[in-house]
């Protein structure tokens, strides 16, 4: 089920009000549609519920599954209580939530797609988040500014729209309707800024297309124990930089895959490790000279080892991605820590054999207090810090 939310004031007196354009939106939308509302008292709210069938009907396709448009009742300040009720009652996530509401600080004739963004200043979306106990939820934030005569901002959002105003709404709505059946229809990631010949009446601004070009090769050498976050790190690094249909020249060489192939036969004892790390990185110098960004995700435990690693690239990045051996034991992702404390595995790095925590690694990564995007984004403003990746986004 996805949730429609348009956020205003429900009393007659708040009617075509700047605040409350989020309820003249889905009025706007139920008028085109031929739809009702209807009042349900346990989720305080106005109601329209687009079955699977009545889209099919009106939109002739169905997105597979229903859509609820709703008008809280609430007041715009509790708005959360109303998204709440239908969140628990509907099982519904964050992400299948849409909330559609005026925006003081976007110009009049601008509409915006955003997620997962902080309230700034809209007490109705500060509600929603403060309830939901989370921000990773759409919104569509329809411009109502400028402020022209610098009124008090209540005072302003609570006027009436002017005649000529009111006149450019349907335009302006029209432009939503494009928003809405992107967040409809496509994945998230997938939301992208109108082309030139699209033909939209307001400034629509959607998720910027992220673009990044290398300038330079390098080992990204990422160390740390076994189940720290190493090789997701880095294939959500690959994802971020593929993106787009970007021409990033990269490639990864994974500590496992490596020792299927060209390692094949090394052990875990300190000799072969050793082994195992100066090959890698010879192939990782060689590869990086020809400006490719290669990505290692090794445990590479022993300080001599990475000291040696980094001699044989000419830009060699050492990145900690540190999480604590509670931490990873308990996440056990393979398995291995419950073997290696039951002897099964031998020489297992941080059970049985040593890891040297890098003393001064050129950024360090930990997954135990950050997520996995906000890691790769740190890991990404490294590179464009230190000039090897440029960030051409649009
Ligand atoms: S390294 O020490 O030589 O750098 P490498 O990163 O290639 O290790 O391989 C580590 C992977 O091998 C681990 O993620 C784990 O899946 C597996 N593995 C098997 N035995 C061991 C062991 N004794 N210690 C650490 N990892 C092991």
């Amino acid at each position: 089920m996805k949730l429609i939310i348009g956020l205003g004031n429900p009393e007659d007196k708040y009617k075509s009000t700047r605040h409350n354009i989020g309820f003249e939106y889905l009025d706007y939308l139920t008028k085109k549609y031929s739809l009702d509302f209807k009042q349900e008292k346990k989720f305080q709210a106005l109601c329209c519920e687009i079955s699977e069938s009545t889209q099919k009907k009106i939109f002739n396709k169905s997105i597979g599954e229903g859509i609820i448009l709703v008008k809280p009742l609430t007041y715009m300040n509790l708005s959360g209580s109303c998204v709440q009720k239908f969140c628990s009652f509907y099982k519904i996530k964050p992400e299948n939530i849409l909330v559609i509401h005026d925006e003081l600080s976007l110009d009049f004739k601008t509409v915006k797609f955003s997620f997962g963004k902080s309230a700034a200043g809209n007490n109705g979306v500060a509600d929603i988040i403060s309830k939901l106990g989370n921000k990773d939820f759409s919104r569509i934030r329809i411009g109502i500014g400028p402020n022209p005569q610098g009124d008090e901002r209540a005072n302003y959002v609570l006027s009436k729209f002017k005649k000529e105003e009111i006149e450019s709404l349907t335009n302006i709505f029209s432009d939503c309707d494009y928003v809405l059946n992107q967040w409809l229809n496509d994945p998230l990631d997938k939301i992208q800024s109108p082309s030139k010949d699209q033909k939209l009446n307001s400034n629509v601004k959607l998720k910027k297309k992220m673009k990044y070009k290398l300038k330079k090769g390098l080992t990204l050498w990422l160390t740390g124990l076994s189940g720290s976050g190493k090789s997701t790190i880095a294939n959500a690094l690959i994802g971020k930089l593929s993106k787009n249909n970007q021409d990033f020249p990269l490639e990864m060489l994974d500590g496992d895959e490596i020792r299927e192939h060209l390692n094949k036969g090394l052990g875990f004892e300190r000799k072969d490790r050793i082994t195992n790390i100066q090959r890698i990185a010879f192939l990782a110098g060689k590869i990086s000279k020809h400006n490719v960004l290669v990505i290692v995700p090794v445990i590479a435990p022993y300080k001599e080892a990475r000291e040696l690693a980094r001699t044989y690239s000419k830009n060699f990045l050492e990145v900690f991605i540190k999480a604590s051996l509670e931490k990873v034991e308990e996440r056990d992702v393979k398995g291995l820590y419950q073997k290696a404390r039951a002897g099964e595995i031998k020489n297992f790095t941080g059970i049985s054999d040593p890891y040297d925590v890098p003393e001064n690694p050129d950024l360090t990564l930990n997954t135990e207090e950050t997520n996995i995007n906000d890691s790769v984004e740190k890991l990404l403003n490294k590179l464009i810090e230190l000039g090897y990746v440029e960030n051409l986004s649009e």
